[in-house]
């Protein structure tokens, strides 16, 4: 008869039957290694009977054919022999498959069971699944790896800091960013990240339950240092890492904004040099309109004014005011003539000439020559010869205005530079015209491409210079643009197309 069938009496039946009852698998073993007892959970496991194993010692039974679902016996290192000399329990971790094929990790406990003289007179084995933690514990170690990798790929810099603000992770977005590697970065503090203050004021932030959640920074604009001192300016969210309610430690992300910011100063640029032609062009078409009416008029005018004078005895009193109407009817000529050009009412000539021609050909054009009497003109012209192909009248014209603006700016007396050069790359040329006069004030600088825009008193300027040359040089395929200009003087740069050199051009004459 099963002896469990009957309810324990002793208390050693009951000890007899808790053994039984344990939901681990448990082995009792004599010291040299006899199996002597094995509780109900014990066969379960293995499939076996107490006939099967009881008396045999277990490194018969196990790695045998019997497969004790691969209970391995560990051979030199075995547990038990440690046991033994040491009379203190001993454990193993072993990994092996189920009856399933399925993995199994069990960790085997051995327990000496001591005698009256302290000698190890049993040893108990018992067996624990520890698969679920195992198998959490791969799980865990899995993502901890795939955060490491998602972390170490961002493009963003990813960051933390302990309490006391030592480095503990830097990715490599962040080590390129800032310059340092994560070795370095151990040696500094995340103070010294970012201009003074500004580390203290994050935190201040982070901790204030007014400005986003608590414990997390919107996201916001700073600058941050790099190892080598430059300031960056980036983009960066962070939060506190806290561990129950305590700070444990800050992660920050950052993104540099270096290219962002180009691109958005470009875009500026192009916006704005886009409403400056728009502008420009609806300004050309109503100049346009005006030069056209006023011409008729301005012709009748010079036509009967000049028989009036013809038909005048010599002397006559009223010739004097008559040649004050023709003198102030020929100024208007003119500016119609220089509003036509501006609105591009007059088509450019093509001629090829070189661009050092040009500059000493419009110094000699100027009429008024006092103008440079007390004007030192430096002239740094390229020692090469630029081939342009442009309308040279309207380019000289150009300059001129430009030159007599210089002067002008100098109240006439200083340096005027002029230089030409090529970039052979862009297959440009250039020309600057430097004087160091009083510049433009920022408040004009946006407007003295506008038609009628001076500064200059009346019958001094008509205001139509810079617009001419902006609508001269876009016609001629160029640009005009301020290269600088504050109070020490004013940098003015024409660029124009250079003319590609061909064999033909050796049998032309070239002005
Ligand atoms: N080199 C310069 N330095 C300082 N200010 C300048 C310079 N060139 C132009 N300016 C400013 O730009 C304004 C417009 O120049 P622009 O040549 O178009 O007209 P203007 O010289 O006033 O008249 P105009 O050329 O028709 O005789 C000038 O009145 C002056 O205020
Ligand atoms: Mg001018």
């Amino acid at each position: 008869m099963n002896p469990y069938d009957q309810f324990p009496t002793t208390e050693a039946d009951w000890r007899l039957r808790v053994f039984d009852s344990l939901s681990f698998p448990t082995l009792v073993l004599t010291p040299d290694r006899s199996i002597i007892a094995a509780n109900t959970k014990f066969h379960e496991r293995n499939g076996t009977t107490p006939e099967k194993i009881l008396g045999k010692r277990c490194k018969d039974i196990f790695n045998s054919d019997t497969n004790l679902n691969h209970l391995v016996c560990q051979g030199a290192s075995c547990p038990l022999t440690r046991v033994l000399e040491l009379k203190k329990p001993q454990s193993v971790i072993q990994q092996s498959k189920d009856r399933q094929g399925n993995d199994l990790w069990e960790e085997r406990f051995f327990s000496p069971i001591l005698g009256e003289n302290n000698e190890v007179r049993y040893i108990m084995e018992s067996l624990r699944d520890i698969t679920s933690v195992k198998k959490l514990e791969k799980k865990y170690s899995d993502v901890r790896e795939l955060i490491d990798k998602v972390v170490q790929s961002s493009v963003s810099a990813i960051m933390a800091a302990d309490r006391k603000g030592e480095i503990i992770l830097m990715n490599s977005a962040a080590e390129k960013l800032f310059g340092y590697s994560v070795v370095d970065a151990n040696k500094v503090n995340i103070e010294d990240f970012y201009p003074p203050g500004v580390a203290r004021e994050i935190m201040k932030r982070l901790r204030d339950e007014n400005i986003g959640e608590k414990g997390k920074l919107p996201i916001t604009q700073v600058n941050v240092i790099t190892k080598e001192g430059e300031k960056i300016p980036v983009e960066m969210t962070a939060a506190i890492i806290y561990e129950e309610d305590r700070e444990a430690a800050t992660a920050a992300i950052f993104n540099d904004l270096r290219e962002k910011q180009a691109v958005q100063k470009k875009l500026e640029e192009a916006e704005s040099q886009l409403y400056q032609s728009e502008k420009l062009a609806s300004l050309g078409r109503l100049a346009a309109g005006v030069a056209h009416e006023i011409n008729n008029p301005l012709t009748s005018i010079l036509l009967y004014g000049n028989l009036m004078r013809e038909k005048l005895e010599a002397d006559h009193p009223l010739e004097k005011n008559l040649n004050y109407i023709l003198e102030d009817a020929e100024r208007c000529k003119e500016i119609v003539k220089n509003l036509l050009a501006y609105s591009r009412q007059t088509r450019p000539s093509k001629d090829i000439f070189y661009l050092n021609n040009l500059i000493s050909e419009s110094l000699r054009l100027i009429r008024d020559q006092k103008l440079f009497m007390n004007v030192t003109i430096v002239k740094r012209l390229a020692p090469e010869q630029i081939l342009i192909n442009a309308d040279k009248n309207q380019l000289c014209q150009v300059l001129i205005n430009l030159i007599i603006n210089a002067i002008d700016a100098m109240d006439g007396k200083g340096t005027l530079t002029l230089r030409t050069y090529r970039d052979r790359q862009k297959s440009k040329a250039y020309i600057e015209v430097e004087d160091t006069g009083t510049g433009i004030s920022q408040e004009n600088l946006s407007k003295v491409f506008d038609p009628f825009f001076t500064t200059k008193e009346v019958g001094k300027g008509t205001g139509l210079g810079l617009s001419m040359a902006y609508g001269i040089l876009e016609e001629n395929h160029g640009k005009i643009s301020i290269a600088k200009t504050d109070q020490t003087g004013t940098v003015i740069l024409l660029e124009l197309p250079e003319e590609q050199v061909t064999d033909s051009f050796q049998f032309m004459s070239i002005g």
